[in-house]
């Protein structure tokens, strides 16, 4: 297993206040994982400076749910990735409710995956078909036509500059996660895809699901072999969830290295 890195997405929940307390809580309860594992939290913007600060020194690194592909300019609404720079460590790009609900196309997160990396955030993006196109059997066109199209042009200078979360739609807020084979699967059709582009880097690029995941399920995921990480959502917005899956993460971690 490639050195495993668990996101907590937590979309448009919390206050400020009620978000800057949770970081906290976690930053407790949380920190003595860090040497086996990865961290991140992805709180929604207006409080990502306040949490960036208050974790300042902590091994848990923050993200942003999204960043817009230029640096300044008439963007009535955006967050660019200049803004973030220097104190962010990482960006969700393409995350499905951004390609549904907010119309993001393929090219647009290409060109907000180049400018993040230009500011050296590390990018997480997020690929996934939908429910009628798992049913219609389009899986692998889907994921490739997203993934080649998002790359497109990118180069690399480090592969942790790069994950995959791969999130089918159909998964995520249902309770009904895939199941770990067939999420190996797909995320090995990712490795490949990611072998075409990213040569020399792809064998150590971290590969992530997301949808559903829980304390329950996570163990079994984590040991896939393709499966370096989670992306998290419900389940990131509880404070014992996510440390069960993170600890869940690190047993596997460890059950490996005997
Ligand atoms: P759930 O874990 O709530 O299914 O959400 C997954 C997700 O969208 C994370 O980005």
């Amino acid at each position: 297993m490639r050195r495993p890195l668990i996101a907590g997405n937590w979309k448009m929940h919390f206050t400020v206040p009620e978000g800057l307390e949770y970081a906290l809580r976690l930053r407790r309860e949380v920190e003595r994982y860090a040497s086996a594992v990865d961290v991140v939290i992805l709180p929604p913007a207006v409080m990502l400076w306040e949490i960036a600060n208050a974790l300042r020194g902590c091994p848990i690194e923050i993200g942003a749910q999204n960043a817009a592909w230029e640096d300044q300019g008439p963007f009535t609404g955006e967050i660019s990735p200049k803004m973030l720079a220097g104190w962010c460590h990482y960006v969700l790009i393409g995350h499905s409710e951004r390609r549904q609900l907010f119309n993001e196309t393929d090219e647009e997160l290409n060109r907000k995956l180049q400018a993040a990396l230009r500011h050296r955030l590390k990018v997480i993006l997020a690929v996934g078909e939908t429910l009628d196109e798992y049913e219609a059997g389009r899986t692998a066109e889907v994921i490739t036509r997203q993934l080649d199209a998002a790359v497109y042009g990118v180069e690399l200078e480090s592969p942790i500059d790069l994950s995959i979360a791969y999130e089918p739609v159909w998964a995520i807020g249902t309770g009904r996660a895939a199941t770990p084979d067939y999420a190996n699967e797909t995320m090995g059709l990712i490795r490949r895809l990611l072998e075409k582009s990213f040569k020399r880097l792809a064998s150590e690029m971290r590969i992530l699901y997301g949808g559903s995941v829980t304390p329950a399920n996570a163990r079994s995921l984590m040991e896939q072999s393709e499966i370096d990480g989670a992306l998290v959502g419900g389940a990131s917005l509880k404070a014992p969830d996510f440390t069960q899956i993170i600890q869940a993460t690190v047993e596997v971690v460890q059950s490996q290295r005997v």
